[in-house]
C-alpha cells in the first residue's frame, strides 16, 4: 500500500485577525496523484500549504502527512518528506548564492557532502540552471529566483511536493521545462496556481476553492472544462480550450 499521502480532515483556519479563511476542508491524495488547488485570489490556497508543511500550526481539524499529523514536534520528520516551494521565491532562497540554497535542504538531512554536491548539481542540470549555481540570489531575476527555488526542491528528492504558483515569473520556454519535470517526477503533487493551462497538463485531479470551502474536487478534466463553473468562481477556462475569438489589429 502506498503510504505517501496527505489527508486534511476539517481544516478550519483563521489568521491572528480573525479572519477566517479555510472553513471546512477535508480531502485526501491518492496515490501518487497530482492535484491542482484552484480558485481566485484570496481563497486560502497559500494558506492550506502552509497548513500542510506545518508553517501555520493554530488550525482545527486534522492534517496528516503519511499518516503523522502535523503538528510542532513532527515537523522535522514531515519536512523530511515534503519538498515546498513557495509562492514568493524571495522567501525560499536565504544563503548567499544559488549553490548553497540548493545544498541546503541534502546537508541538512544527513548527506556526506560529496553526497549533497551530486544532489545539487543533478537539480540544478535537471532546471538547465548550472551556469547559475555561483550566483548570488540578490542579483538575480524573478524567473531565475523561482528556477533555482525549484532546484532546492528536487535536490530534496521528497516524496511529496507542495507547490505554490510554480509557473508564475517563467518564461515559456522554462514554463515548459517545468511542466515536464512535474509530468517526470513520481510523487504526491499539490499545485495550487492560476495557470491552469499547466494544471490541465500536469493534474489528474482538480480542487477548487471558494469562500473557504471545496466548492468542486475532480477530474481535471471535467472541472477545467466547465466554463459556468469557473466563471461562477472568478476564473476563466484555460486558454487552450477557450479557441481564439480574433482581436482587431490596429494599422498604424
Ligand atoms: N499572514 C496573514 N495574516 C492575516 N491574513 C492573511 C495572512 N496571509 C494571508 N491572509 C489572508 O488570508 C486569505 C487567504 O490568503 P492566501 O494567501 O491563502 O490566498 P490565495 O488563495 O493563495 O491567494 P492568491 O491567489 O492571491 O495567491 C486572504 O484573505 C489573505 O488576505
Ligand atoms: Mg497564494
Amino acid at each position: 500500500m502506498n503510504q505517501h499521502f496527505i489527508e486534511c480532515r476539517n481544516i478550519l483556519f483563521s489568521y491572528e485577525n480573525g479572519n477566517e479563511v479555510l472553513k471546512d476542508i477535508t480531502f485526501k491524495t491518492d496515490g501518487k496523484e497530482a492535484v491542482g488547488i484552484i480558485g481566485a485570489n484570496g481563497v486560502g490556497k497559500s494558506t492550506l500549504l502552509r497548513i500542510l508543511v506545518g508553517l501555520e500550526l493554530n488550525f482545527t481539524g486534522e492534517a496528516l502527512v503519511e499518516q503523522m499529523p502535523v503538528m510542532k514536534k513532527s515537523l522535522p520528520e514531515i519536512r523530511s518528506k515534503i519538498g515546498y516551494l513557495f509562492q514568493d521565491s524571495d522567501n525560499q532562497l536565504f544563503t548567499q548564492t544559488v549553490y548553497n540554497d540548493v545544498a541546503f535542504g541534502p546537508r541538512n538531512y544527513g548527506l556526506t557532502e560529496q553526497e549533497a554536491d551530486k544532489r545539487v548539481m543533478k537539480a540544478l542540470d535537471t532546471i538547465g540552471i548550472t551556469h547559475l549555481k555561483d550566483k548570488q540570489i540578490y542579483k538575480m531575476s524573478g524567473g531565475e529566483k523561482k528556477m533555482a527555488s525549484i532546484a532546492t526542491i528536487l535536490a530534496m528528492e521528497p516524496d511529496i511536493i507542495l507547490l505554490d504558483e510554480p509557473s508564475i515569473a517563467l518564461d515559456p520556454k522554462n514554463r515548459r521545462l517545468l511542466i515536464n519535470i512535474l509530468n517526470r517526477l513520481e510523487y504526491v503533487k499539490l499545485i495550487a496556481s492560476h495557470d491552469l493551462d499547466m494544471i490541465l497538463e500536469t493534474c489528474d485531479r482538480v480542487i477548487l476553492l471558494a469562500e473557504g470551502r471545496i466548492i468542486r474536487d475532480g477530474a481535471a478534466e471535467l472541472i477545467l472544462r466547465d466554463k459556468d463553473l469557473l466563471e461562477a468562481y472568478g476564473l476563466e477556462l484555460p486558454l487552450c480550450l477557450r479557441g481564439y475569438q480574433g482581436k482587431k489589429i490596429r494599422v498604424y
